[in-house]
């Protein structure tokens, strides 16, 4: 799956729709590996002093998205992290690439309706802010799953298992990659 096996630089990038884990799974992940950890959306937020949502109503998606590559640009630089991407990133060729090519990539793959369940109260995430959430999040599965999926070295099901069982799981795939995972 074109993973490398050199144990001194370790990026691992998270991708997958909004509400999949993403965050949590990555500050965990980041504590076992004793490594840092960053969220491109925390990042934009802290640099424009502004929250996502009011960044998408005031400057709109686009400009968004154009941050959105600096910061992935320049966190994928890091020599070991876990870097915590926004759902929409791999809508970018630039993300698809960087993240490909400098990162170990963990998709947490999980359904519309079950992100659905996780979401339906949220307000923070701009796309979703629709009459018909469930059905936003199922046309941004069929339009990112592919595009998850070409990025990722790993692909994992997220169901409903405990934070706790997916770092497991994701630590185990690392291993079985060669990297060497703190005990
Ligand atoms: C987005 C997901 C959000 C955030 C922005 C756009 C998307 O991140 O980057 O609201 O396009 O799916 P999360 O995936 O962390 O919710």
């Amino acid at each position: 799956m074109g993973v490398d096996c050199d144990n001194r630089r370790l990026i691992v990038g998270l991708i997958g729709l909004p509400g999949c884990g993403k965050s949590t799974v990555g500050r965990q992940l980041a504590r076992r590996l004793q490594i840092p950890f960053f969220d491109s959306d925390q990042v934009i937020e802290q640099r424009l002093g502004t929250s996502v949502r009011v960044l998408f109503e005031r400057e709109g998606e686009a400009r968004f998205r154009d941050i959105e590559v600096d910061v992935i640009d320049e966190l994928t630089r890091h020599e070991r992290c876990i870097v915590s991407t926004g759902g929409g990133a791999v809508l970018r060729t630039e993300n698809r690439l960087n993240l490909k090519t400098r990162c170990k990539v963990v998709y947490l793959r999980s359904e519309p309706g079950e992100l659905y369940r996780r979401l339906r109260h949220d307000v923070s995430r701009p796309l979703l802010q629709v009459a018909d959430p469930l059905k936003k999040l199922q046309e941004l599965f069929s339009v990112r799953d592919p595009l998850y999926k070409e990025v990722a070295h790993f692909v994992i099901e997220t169901d409903r298992p405990s934070i706790f069982h997916l770092v497991n799981r994701i630590l185990a795939q690392l291993e079985v990659a060669g990297v060497n995972i703190p005990r």
